[in-house]
């Protein structure tokens, strides 16, 4: 695996492979890799000639100072994770390769912006739609893979891909589980021994909704979601959402696409999931 940088030299190497025809898949993260990430490259690798993984925790995007602090950055364990997968490329910027000093930046991303994640994390689209929309441009590529698992993260960039007529092409992959339900994320490892056991109440609560679905029924059940997830000792949820899967609102008995979104704190961290309940 061929590891960059910088801008300049990752932007070099890749005009030359697409100047011998070859298609570029991308996979944006922020590192800490776990297999969410790597099936996130299987699709990348399935779907196009030469496979690009960007490692860089984002400041723009967190609104939690003590979040940013502690997010886990161990780069010499995710790289030998990409290179066992196979990877063809590592883009690993630093902060100053990335943002100028003061950048500024603001898109108009409309109601997506203020529901949701949106509400409880002011600021936070913005900061990934400039991180993206930066690697776009250096990375240029054909297709580029996110996952199902940030919902509303995918429906954002897809907002933004449309309002600046961006030529990428978005893929979304579906949530990678833990054995016992428990969604893939890289905050995991901040949960203890007995939170972790009790995080496990959002993915059965999406499950068992997604048993006892009916669409006529989407308030009573909204609110006896909420209520399951906030009897798990230690587990407070911040949100649990049945919307319509293309913006956001609240679904209605007619929605045909439906996704079920929850947020919750599991001890100090904060946790997110969702599933699919039609579509
Ligand atoms: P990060 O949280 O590292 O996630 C990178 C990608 O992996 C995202 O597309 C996310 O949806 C996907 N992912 C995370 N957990 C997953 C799981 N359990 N199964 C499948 N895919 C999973 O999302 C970000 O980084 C950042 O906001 C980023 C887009 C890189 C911008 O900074």
């Amino acid at each position: 695996m061929k590891i960059f940088t910088t801008k300049k030299a990752l932007t070099e190497h890749l005009e030359k492979l697409r100047g011998e025809g070859y298609t570029i898949g991308f996979v944006p993260t922020m590192g800490a890799l776990h297999q969410g990430h790597l099936s996130l490259l299987a699709s990348a690798q399935r779907q196009s000639d030469v496979t690009v993984c960007s490692i860089f925790v984002n400041p723009t995007q967190f609104n939690d100072p003590k979040d940013l602090e502690k997010y886990p950055r161990p780069i010499e364990s995710d790289i030998a994770k990409l290179e066992q997968a196979g990877c063809d490329i590592l883009f690993n910027p630093g902060v100053d390769e990335m943002y100028a000093p003061d950048e500024q930046w603001h898109l108009d991303l409309g109601e997506l912006e203020t529901l949701l994640e949106g509400k409880f994390r002011p600021g936070h689209y913005q900061g990934v739609t400039q991180v993206v929309y930066k690697l776009f441009d250096i990375v240029k590529p054909d297709l580029a893979f996110f996952g199902q698992k940030d919902y509303q993260q995918f429906l954002i960039i897809h907002r933004m891909i449309d309002l600046l007529k961006l030529q990428v092409k978005l893929v979304m992959c579906p949530i990678l589980r833990e054995p016992d339900g428990l969604a893939m994320s890289s905050r995991n490892i901040h949960l203890s021994a007995e939170d972790r056991q009790h995080a496990i109440v959002l993915s059965k609560t999406l499950n068992w909704l997604n048993e006892n679905f009916d669409p006529n029924k989407i308030d009573l059940l909204q609110k006896e979601c909420f209520g399951r997830i906030n009897l798990e000792p230690s587990v407070k949820a911040e949100y649990f959402e049945i919307a319509d899967g293309g913006n956001l609102h609240p679904a209605q008995p007619s929605t045909r696409n439906v996704v079920a979104l929850v947020a919750a704190k599991v001890g100090n961290t904060r946790l997110i999931d969702n599933m699919i309940l039609s579509s």
